[in-house]
């Protein structure tokens, strides 16, 4: 089979210079011809993309053509895979969607509670706008979608584009938890399989085994009950905030000990304590800005100064490897299992048909071959209904410009609740996105 053609959408993300590396070091599974990288803002385009060429030409000789650009003709004709991560409104709205719901008492977080509902209702627009632009130009390519919030922009395309099977919501967090299982068990990370289920960053793993069956869900719940549990992928391993939310795990496991949880159940099952947390003027965006983006940056300008990578630490990280191994899986029909959100159509019988559930699957050239789930108990059911009622209600508020609708959104969400927060939120939220969400100004 011939090697694949690649475009990054979102070209000058924080991510993408770890993606490439990724995309090195996985060059033998999955070998490519062409990577191109298209970005609507012109300067970060170029700063990543004239370090990524001076990286790609002295680690990835097979590759035969790599360009980045801004113009979406040249990124989308050729592709047979396009990875998707882009942020409407940038890091500086991120930092808003987290700020206002702290003034009123509320989790601030990037897809969790109200911030995420304001970055999906930015997100959603040019997320359909993008879809429809790759499909006027490529009728073909498979679209691997990583823009948050994706439960939210993932329920938006299902609903834009329900047919269109090569159109692939995907989240790093599960995988990111299984490194930690892995190194905990000392097993190779794609030896182990896991069964899960939930909504996107609302979920629960139910199982860990081995490939040859033998199951691990009791020594790692032992584990975690008595040991720090920690990030270990290096993209995060040593970050302090993402040590905290790990370690939070614990507390979870104790509380509800059935499962493994995804660690963004956090926000839900204690909102007071993390709202508590939070200090409003060095919010997780504000720590991103300082941290993850500045240090990409200037790793940029120092490899284009010096015109080499030499003392520049950089490499690949389980965030990249997954994309890569599940666009390997789509494109050679491997069916490896990957846990990837899909609708739920009765995987879960006792959840709604519509709902897009993050499940196992099997990952070849149909798309997406769901596992059975089956069903799921009480409390957990509870929890993914009121959470997807929440999910529906954004969605539907912005297909039909309805604030009532976003309203009641927020009072299902678990960070809310209370109705007149619930209000004082949204009217701020409204007044700092006017430029994104205008229909929803009173
Ligand atoms: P970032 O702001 O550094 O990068 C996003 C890039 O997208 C920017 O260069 C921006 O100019 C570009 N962009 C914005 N709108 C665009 C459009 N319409 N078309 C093309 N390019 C556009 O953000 P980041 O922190 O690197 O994150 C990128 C995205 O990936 C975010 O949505 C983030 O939430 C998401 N993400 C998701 C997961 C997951 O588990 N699904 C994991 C990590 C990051
Ligand atoms: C995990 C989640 C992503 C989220 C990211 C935020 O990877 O799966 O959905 O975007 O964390 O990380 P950050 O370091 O930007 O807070
Ligand atoms: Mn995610």
């Amino acid at each position: 089979m011939k090697n694949s053609k690649l475009t990054i959408v979102g070209g000058g993300s924080t991510y993408t210079l770890g993606i490439l590396m990724s995309l090195i070091e996985e060059s033998n599974q999955f070998p490519l011809s062409q990577i191109i990288l298209y970005d609507t803002d012109e300067s970060r385009q170029e700063k990543i993309g004239k370090a990524s060429k001076i990286l790609l030409k002295e680690h990835y000789s097979s590759l035969e053509k790599f360009d980045y650009t801004t113009n979406q003709a040249v990124a989308f004709k050729d592709a047979d895979i396009i990875f998707v991560q882009i942020r409407t409104g940038g890091l500086l709205m991120r930092e808003k969607d987290e700020q206002i719901p702290i003034k009123h008492g509320v989790v601030g977080q990037e897809t969790c509670g109200p911030g995420g509902m304001a970055y999906g209702l930015r997100s959603i627009s040019d997320m359909i706008q993008l879809v429809k632009d790759i499909r006027s130009i490529n009728k073909d390519a498979w679209i691997l979608n990583y823009t948050n919030p994706a439960a939210i922009v993932g329920l938006a395309l299902d609903k834009a584009f329900p047919d269109d099977y090569k159109l692939l919501n995907i989240c790093d967090m599960p995988i990111a938890i299984m490194k930690t299982y892995a190194d905990i068990l000392n097993e190779d990370i794609w030896n182990l399989d896991a069964d899960y289920f939930g909504l996107n960053h609302f979920g629960w793993f139910t199982k860990i085994k081995n490939k040859t069956g033998h199951d691990y869900t009791s020594e790692l719940k032992n584990y975690i009950r008595n040991n720090e549990f920690n990030p270990t992928d290096k993209l995060i391993a040593n970050d302090p905030s993402w040590q905290s939310t790990f370690k939070q795990a614990k507390q979870m496991l104790e509380d509800f000990d059935e499962y493994l949880p995804n660690t963004y159940l956090q926000y839900y099952l204690y909102p007071n304590e993390l709202s508590r947390k939070e200090n409003i003027n060095n919010t997780r965006a504000r720590q991103v800005i300082n941290g993850r983006e500045r240090n990409v940056f200037e790793d940029c300008d120092t490899i284009i100064k010096q015109n080499n990578t030499n003392n520049i630490d950089i490499s690949g990280d389980i965030h990249g490897i997954y994309m890569i191994r599940i666009a390997a899986s789509l494109i050679y029909h491997l069916r490896e299992k990957f846990i990837v959100m899909t609708r739920n159509n009765g995987i879960i019988p006792n959840l709604p048909k519509d709902a897009l559930v993050e499940i196992p699957a099997l990952i070849g050239k149909y798309g997406i071959e769901p596992l059975q789930v089956g069903e799921i108990p009480t409390f957990y059911k509870g929890l993914l209904e009121n959470q997807y009622a929440y999910e529906k209600l954004v969605v539907e508020a912005y297909f039909e410009n309805d604030y009532n609708k976003l309203l009641q959104a927020l009072v299902l969400n678990r960070t809310v609740v209370d109705t007149n927060k619930a209000k004082g939120i949204l009217k701020d939220l409204s007044d700092a996105n006017r430029e994104y969400w205008p229909q929803f100004l009173e």
